[in-house]
Protein backbone atom coordinates (compact mmCIF):
# COMPACT_ATOMS: atom_id res chain seq x y z
CA UNK A 1 0.00 0.00 0.00
CA UNK A 2 2.89 2.37 1.05
CA UNK A 3 4.66 1.61 -2.59
CA UNK A 4 1.37 2.21 -4.18
CA UNK A 5 0.51 5.98 -2.15
CA UNK A 6 4.61 6.59 -3.05
CA UNK A 7 4.00 5.68 -6.98
CA UNK A 8 0.36 7.47 -7.29
CA UNK A 9 2.61 10.83 -5.62
CA UNK A 10 5.45 10.11 -8.88
CA UNK A 11 2.78 9.21 -11.61
CA UNK A 12 0.70 12.93 -10.30
CA UNK A 13 4.36 14.64 -10.45
CA UNK A 14 4.79 13.71 -14.10
CA UNK A 15 1.01 14.51 -15.07
CA UNK A 16 0.54 17.73 -13.63
CA UNK A 17 4.24 18.93 -15.50
CA UNK A 18 2.45 18.41 -19.00
CA UNK A 19 -0.59 20.15 -18.11
CA UNK A 20 -0.99 23.49 -19.82
CA UNK A 21 -5.20 24.89 -19.48
CA UNK A 22 -7.13 25.05 -16.84
CA UNK A 23 -9.71 22.21 -18.70
CA UNK A 24 -6.80 19.26 -18.11
CA UNK A 25 -5.93 20.57 -14.61
CA UNK A 26 -9.64 20.43 -13.55
CA UNK A 27 -9.74 16.64 -15.31
CA UNK A 28 -6.32 15.97 -13.33
CA UNK A 29 -7.78 17.07 -10.00
CA UNK A 30 -10.84 15.08 -10.33
CA UNK A 31 -8.81 12.25 -11.33
CA UNK A 32 -6.68 12.93 -7.90
CA UNK A 33 -8.74 14.72 -5.35
CA UNK A 34 -11.82 14.31 -6.88
CA UNK A 35 -14.99 12.64 -4.73
CA UNK A 36 -14.48 9.34 -6.99
CA UNK A 37 -10.58 10.27 -7.06
CA UNK A 38 -7.44 7.99 -6.40
CA UNK A 39 -7.01 9.56 -2.82
CA UNK A 40 -10.50 8.70 -2.00
CA UNK A 41 -10.64 5.32 -3.03
CA UNK A 42 -7.30 4.61 -1.52
CA UNK A 43 -8.48 6.08 1.61
CA UNK A 44 -11.48 3.40 1.44
CA UNK A 45 -8.93 0.91 0.72
CA UNK A 46 -7.24 1.34 4.08
CA UNK A 47 -9.24 -1.08 5.85
CA UNK A 48 -7.05 -3.99 3.75
CA UNK A 49 -3.93 -2.87 5.65
CA UNK A 50 -3.14 -4.51 8.94
CA UNK A 51 -4.23 -2.56 11.69
CA UNK A 52 -0.47 -1.45 13.39
CA UNK A 53 0.04 -0.41 9.31
CA UNK A 54 -2.92 1.66 9.67
CA UNK A 55 -1.56 4.78 10.90
CA UNK A 56 1.47 5.03 9.03
CA UNK A 57 -0.24 4.40 5.90
CA UNK A 58 -2.83 7.03 6.46
CA UNK A 59 -0.26 9.95 7.44
CA UNK A 60 1.41 9.42 4.59
CA UNK A 61 -1.88 9.35 2.19
CA UNK A 62 -2.92 12.31 3.88
CA UNK A 63 0.43 13.80 3.75
CA UNK A 64 0.55 12.93 -0.20
CA UNK A 65 -3.24 14.31 -0.66
CA UNK A 66 -1.96 17.45 0.55
CA UNK A 67 1.11 17.61 -1.03
CA UNK A 68 -1.37 17.00 -4.56
CA UNK A 69 -3.88 20.03 -3.05
CA UNK A 70 -1.16 22.39 -2.72
CA UNK A 71 0.93 21.46 -6.20
CA UNK A 72 -2.50 21.82 -7.88
CA UNK A 73 -3.49 25.50 -6.19
CA UNK A 74 0.27 26.34 -7.50
CA UNK A 75 -0.87 25.44 -10.77
CA UNK A 76 -3.89 26.94 -10.78
CA UNK A 77 -2.30 30.25 -9.92
CA UNK A 78 0.19 30.44 -12.42
CA UNK A 79 -1.93 29.18 -15.06
CA UNK A 80 -4.23 32.12 -14.19
CA UNK A 81 -1.16 34.72 -14.59
CA UNK A 82 0.05 32.83 -17.13
CA UNK A 83 -3.38 33.81 -18.88
CA UNK A 84 -3.17 37.71 -17.62
CA UNK A 85 0.13 37.98 -19.12
CA UNK A 86 -0.83 36.37 -22.42
CA UNK A 87 -3.96 39.04 -22.76
CA UNK A 88 -1.84 41.69 -22.35
CA UNK A 89 0.23 40.79 -24.71
CA UNK A 90 -2.04 39.83 -27.34
CA UNK A 91 -5.00 41.56 -26.78
CA UNK A 92 -4.95 44.00 -30.00
CA UNK A 93 -8.32 45.78 -29.22
CA UNK A 94 -6.79 47.40 -25.81
CA UNK A 95 -6.32 51.22 -26.83
CA UNK A 96 -2.77 52.25 -27.06
CA UNK A 97 -0.95 54.32 -24.94
CA UNK A 98 -0.02 57.98 -25.99
CA UNK A 99 3.30 59.09 -25.65
CA UNK A 100 3.26 62.61 -25.58
CA UNK A 101 5.86 63.88 -28.16
CA UNK A 102 7.73 67.37 -27.23
CA UNK A 103 7.92 70.11 -29.67
CA UNK A 104 10.45 72.85 -30.55
CA UNK A 105 9.67 76.24 -28.32
CA UNK A 106 8.26 78.64 -31.10
CA UNK A 107 11.61 80.99 -30.36
CA UNK A 108 14.22 78.06 -31.30
CA UNK A 109 11.96 77.53 -34.13
CA UNK A 110 12.82 80.84 -35.69
CA UNK A 111 16.09 81.06 -33.98
CA UNK A 112 16.82 77.71 -36.27
CA UNK A 113 15.12 78.72 -39.13
CA UNK A 114 17.31 81.77 -39.23
CA UNK A 115 20.27 79.98 -38.68
CA UNK A 116 19.99 77.96 -41.38
CA UNK A 117 18.77 80.95 -43.62
CA UNK A 118 22.06 82.58 -42.84
CA UNK A 119 24.40 80.14 -43.06
CA UNK A 120 23.02 79.17 -46.40
CA UNK A 121 24.11 83.05 -47.67
CA UNK A 122 27.99 81.78 -46.11
CA UNK A 123 27.31 83.78 -42.58
CA UNK A 124 28.72 81.61 -39.49
CA UNK A 125 27.00 81.29 -36.30
CA UNK A 126 29.45 82.68 -33.02
CA UNK A 127 28.11 82.15 -29.78
CA UNK A 128 28.80 84.80 -27.18
CA UNK A 129 28.48 85.65 -23.16
CA UNK A 130 24.90 86.93 -21.86
CA UNK A 131 26.99 88.59 -18.53
CA UNK A 132 28.80 91.49 -20.81
CA UNK A 133 31.30 94.04 -19.70
CA UNK A 134 30.35 97.33 -20.54
CA UNK A 135 33.33 97.94 -22.94
CA UNK A 136 31.28 95.39 -25.90
CA UNK A 137 28.27 96.03 -24.96
CA UNK A 138 28.35 100.07 -25.25
CA UNK A 139 32.09 101.55 -25.36
CA UNK A 140 33.18 99.23 -28.05
CA UNK A 141 30.24 100.11 -30.06
CA UNK A 142 30.58 104.01 -30.26
CA UNK A 143 27.95 104.46 -27.31
CA UNK A 144 30.56 106.29 -24.23
CA UNK A 145 28.88 106.78 -20.76
CA UNK A 146 27.41 109.86 -21.11
CA UNK A 147 25.90 109.21 -24.51
CA UNK A 148 22.06 109.64 -24.29
CA UNK A 149 21.70 106.04 -26.21
CA UNK A 150 22.31 104.56 -22.76
CA UNK A 151 18.61 105.31 -21.61
CA UNK A 152 16.97 103.69 -24.26
CA UNK A 153 19.03 100.27 -22.73
CA UNK A 154 17.77 101.01 -19.46
CA UNK A 155 20.64 97.94 -18.29
CA UNK A 156 21.00 95.49 -15.49
CA UNK A 157 24.41 96.22 -13.70
CA UNK A 158 26.29 93.90 -12.07
CA UNK A 159 29.23 96.05 -11.24
CA UNK A 160 29.64 99.50 -12.71
CA UNK A 161 31.67 97.79 -15.56
CA UNK A 162 29.44 94.32 -16.02
CA UNK A 163 26.01 93.82 -17.14
CA UNK A 164 23.62 91.68 -18.82
CA UNK A 165 23.36 92.47 -22.16
CA UNK A 166 21.34 94.24 -23.41
CA UNK A 167 21.65 93.81 -27.41
CA UNK A 168 24.12 91.13 -29.17
CA UNK A 169 25.97 93.56 -30.91
CA UNK A 170 28.52 93.33 -28.87
CA UNK A 171 29.34 90.14 -30.94
CA UNK A 172 30.59 92.60 -33.34
CA UNK A 173 33.06 93.79 -31.62
CA UNK A 174 34.01 90.32 -30.27
CA UNK A 175 34.29 88.96 -33.71
CA UNK A 176 36.34 91.67 -34.88
CA UNK A 177 38.81 91.67 -32.37
CA UNK A 178 39.17 88.18 -32.57
CA UNK A 179 39.69 87.48 -36.12
CA UNK A 180 40.91 89.57 -39.58
CA UNK A 181 38.72 90.61 -42.07
CA UNK A 182 36.31 89.52 -43.76
CA UNK A 183 33.96 88.41 -41.73
CA UNK A 184 30.68 86.70 -41.99
CA UNK A 185 28.89 85.96 -38.86
CA UNK A 186 25.27 85.88 -37.10
CA UNK A 187 24.96 85.53 -33.25
CA UNK A 188 22.19 85.11 -31.22
CA UNK A 189 20.71 84.62 -27.89
CA UNK A 190 19.19 86.19 -24.69
CA UNK A 191 19.33 90.22 -23.88
CA UNK A 192 17.89 92.03 -20.36
CA UNK A 193 16.80 95.37 -20.43
CA UNK A 194 14.71 96.83 -17.46
CA UNK A 195 12.02 96.81 -19.09
CA UNK A 196 8.59 96.11 -17.47
CA UNK A 197 6.24 93.22 -18.45
CA UNK A 198 3.66 94.41 -21.37
CA UNK A 199 2.32 92.51 -23.90
CA UNK A 200 5.04 93.74 -26.53
CA UNK A 201 8.00 93.79 -23.25
CA UNK A 202 9.74 91.65 -21.14
CA UNK A 203 12.94 92.07 -19.68
CA UNK A 204 14.56 88.93 -21.25
CA UNK A 205 13.99 88.10 -25.03
CA UNK A 206 16.10 87.08 -27.56
CA UNK A 207 18.09 88.97 -30.17
CA UNK A 208 19.84 88.33 -33.89
CA UNK A 209 22.74 89.32 -34.69
CA UNK A 210 24.48 90.15 -38.31
CA UNK A 211 27.71 91.39 -39.42
CA UNK A 212 29.57 91.52 -42.63
CA UNK A 213 33.25 93.19 -43.21
CA UNK A 214 35.08 92.70 -45.85
CA UNK A 215 36.53 95.03 -48.78
CA UNK A 216 33.59 97.01 -50.68
CA UNK A 217 30.80 95.68 -49.06
CA UNK A 218 27.95 98.44 -49.35
CA UNK A 219 24.12 99.42 -47.97
CA UNK A 220 22.72 97.18 -51.54
CA UNK A 221 24.57 94.40 -49.72
CA UNK A 222 22.79 94.73 -46.65
CA UNK A 223 19.20 94.76 -48.67
CA UNK A 224 19.76 92.22 -50.55
CA UNK A 225 20.82 89.72 -47.80
CA UNK A 226 17.56 91.22 -45.52
CA UNK A 227 15.04 91.09 -48.41
CA UNK A 228 16.35 87.35 -48.94
CA UNK A 229 16.21 86.70 -45.47
CA UNK A 230 12.46 88.40 -45.18
CA UNK A 231 11.57 86.62 -48.23
CA UNK A 232 12.11 83.15 -46.71
CA UNK A 233 10.78 83.79 -43.44
CA UNK A 234 7.59 85.53 -44.30
CA UNK A 235 6.97 84.44 -47.85
CA UNK A 236 7.94 85.69 -51.20
CA UNK A 237 5.25 88.15 -51.82
CA UNK A 238 6.52 90.31 -48.82
CA UNK A 239 8.11 93.75 -50.04
CA UNK A 240 11.04 95.47 -47.54
CA UNK A 241 11.66 99.14 -47.36
CA UNK A 242 14.31 100.86 -45.34
CA UNK A 243 14.14 103.94 -43.06
CA UNK A 244 16.64 106.76 -41.76
CA UNK A 245 17.00 105.37 -38.34
CA UNK A 246 19.67 106.12 -35.45
CA UNK A 247 22.35 103.50 -33.61
CA UNK A 248 25.54 104.77 -32.49
CA UNK A 249 27.28 102.08 -34.03
CA UNK A 250 25.75 102.75 -37.85
CA UNK A 251 26.38 105.00 -40.26
CA UNK A 252 24.12 105.39 -42.14
CA UNK A 253 21.48 103.34 -39.97
CA UNK A 254 18.20 102.45 -40.84
CA UNK A 255 14.87 100.85 -39.06
CA UNK A 256 13.93 97.66 -41.42
CA UNK A 257 10.26 97.12 -42.35
CA UNK A 258 8.40 94.30 -43.62
CA UNK A 259 5.35 94.74 -46.07
CA UNK A 260 1.88 94.04 -43.61
CA UNK A 261 0.77 90.25 -45.06
CA UNK A 262 -2.73 90.68 -43.46
CA UNK A 263 -3.45 93.45 -45.61
CA UNK A 264 -0.56 92.87 -48.70
CA UNK A 265 0.56 96.68 -47.86
CA UNK A 266 -2.91 98.81 -47.86
CA UNK A 267 -3.08 99.44 -44.46
CA UNK A 268 -4.76 97.40 -41.86
CA UNK A 269 -5.25 97.06 -37.99
CA UNK A 270 -2.61 95.49 -37.33
CA UNK A 271 0.47 97.65 -39.16
CA UNK A 272 -1.68 100.42 -37.55
CA UNK A 273 -2.71 101.68 -41.54
CA UNK A 274 0.65 101.89 -42.80
CA UNK A 275 1.08 98.42 -44.46
CA UNK A 276 4.43 97.62 -42.72
CA UNK A 277 5.99 96.29 -39.90
CA UNK A 278 9.03 97.17 -38.09
CA UNK A 279 11.08 94.38 -37.71
CA UNK A 280 15.13 95.39 -37.08
CA UNK A 281 17.31 97.69 -36.64
CA UNK A 282 20.37 98.01 -39.19
CA UNK A 283 22.78 100.46 -41.24
CA UNK A 284 26.99 100.59 -42.41
CA UNK A 285 29.49 99.66 -40.07
CA UNK A 286 30.51 102.86 -38.48
CA UNK A 287 33.90 103.98 -38.60
CA UNK A 288 34.37 104.06 -35.23
CA UNK A 289 33.51 100.95 -34.00
CA UNK A 290 35.95 99.23 -36.74
CA UNK A 291 39.32 101.68 -35.72
CA UNK A 292 38.31 100.37 -31.92
CA UNK A 293 38.49 96.67 -33.05
CA UNK A 294 40.99 97.44 -35.02
CA UNK A 295 40.09 97.05 -38.56
CA UNK A 296 41.36 99.98 -40.96
CA UNK A 297 37.97 102.06 -41.78
CA UNK A 298 39.56 103.16 -44.60
CA UNK A 299 40.18 99.62 -46.85
CA UNK A 300 37.12 98.15 -45.13
CA UNK A 301 33.18 98.82 -45.04
CA UNK A 302 30.47 96.29 -43.66
CA UNK A 303 27.02 96.42 -42.39
CA UNK A 304 25.36 95.08 -39.51
CA UNK A 305 21.84 94.16 -38.43
CA UNK A 306 19.78 93.32 -35.10
CA UNK A 307 16.33 92.25 -34.86
CA UNK A 308 14.19 90.43 -32.00
CA UNK A 309 12.86 87.60 -32.05
CA UNK A 310 10.05 87.47 -30.17
CA UNK A 311 9.00 90.10 -32.32
CA UNK A 312 9.95 88.06 -35.78
CA UNK A 313 7.83 84.74 -34.02
CA UNK A 314 5.00 87.55 -33.03
CA UNK A 315 4.07 88.56 -37.03
CA UNK A 316 5.40 85.45 -38.41
CA UNK A 317 2.83 83.04 -36.28
CA UNK A 318 -0.39 86.06 -35.57
CA UNK A 319 0.69 85.86 -31.88
CA UNK A 320 -0.45 88.64 -29.85
CA UNK A 321 1.32 88.98 -26.64
CA UNK A 322 4.52 88.33 -25.85
CA UNK A 323 4.16 87.14 -22.30
CA UNK A 324 2.91 83.49 -23.96
CA UNK A 325 6.49 82.81 -24.99
CA UNK A 326 7.24 82.94 -21.33
CA UNK A 327 4.05 81.11 -19.88
CA UNK A 328 5.08 77.51 -20.21
CA UNK A 329 1.58 76.95 -21.32
CA UNK A 330 0.98 73.81 -23.25
CA UNK A 331 -1.86 74.94 -24.96
CA UNK A 332 0.11 77.33 -26.82
CA UNK A 333 3.00 76.02 -27.15
CA UNK A 334 1.72 72.37 -28.75
CA UNK A 335 0.94 74.32 -31.89
CA UNK A 336 4.39 75.40 -33.01
CA UNK A 337 5.46 71.90 -35.36
N1 LIG B 1 21.33 96.38 -31.35
C1 LIG B 1 20.28 97.17 -31.88
C2 LIG B 1 19.10 97.14 -30.90
O1 LIG B 1 19.10 96.33 -30.00
C3 LIG B 1 19.84 96.72 -33.26
C4 LIG B 1 20.90 96.93 -34.30
C5 LIG B 1 21.84 95.97 -34.54
C6 LIG B 1 20.90 98.08 -35.05
C7 LIG B 1 22.80 96.16 -35.53
C8 LIG B 1 21.83 98.27 -36.05
C9 LIG B 1 22.76 97.32 -36.28
O2 LIG B 1 18.16 97.89 -31.01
Amino acid sequence: MKKKILKLQEEFNHRIAEIKDNEKLEKLKNEYIGRKGYITQMLKEIVTVPKEDRPEVGQLLNKVKKNIQQIIFEKEKSLAEHQEESKKIFDITIPGKNFKIGNIHPIDLILKQTQEIFLGMGFRFVDGPEIELDYYNFEGLNISKDHPARDDQDSFYITPDVLLRTQTSPMQVRTMEKQPPPVRIISTGKCYRRDSIDSTHAPMFHQIEGLAVDKDITFSDLKGVITEFCQQVFGKDRKVRFRPGYFPFVEPGAEVDVSCGLCKGKGCRSCGYTGWLEIMGAGMVHPNVLEMAGYDSEKLTGFAFGMGVERIAMLKYGINDIRLFFENDLRFLSQFK
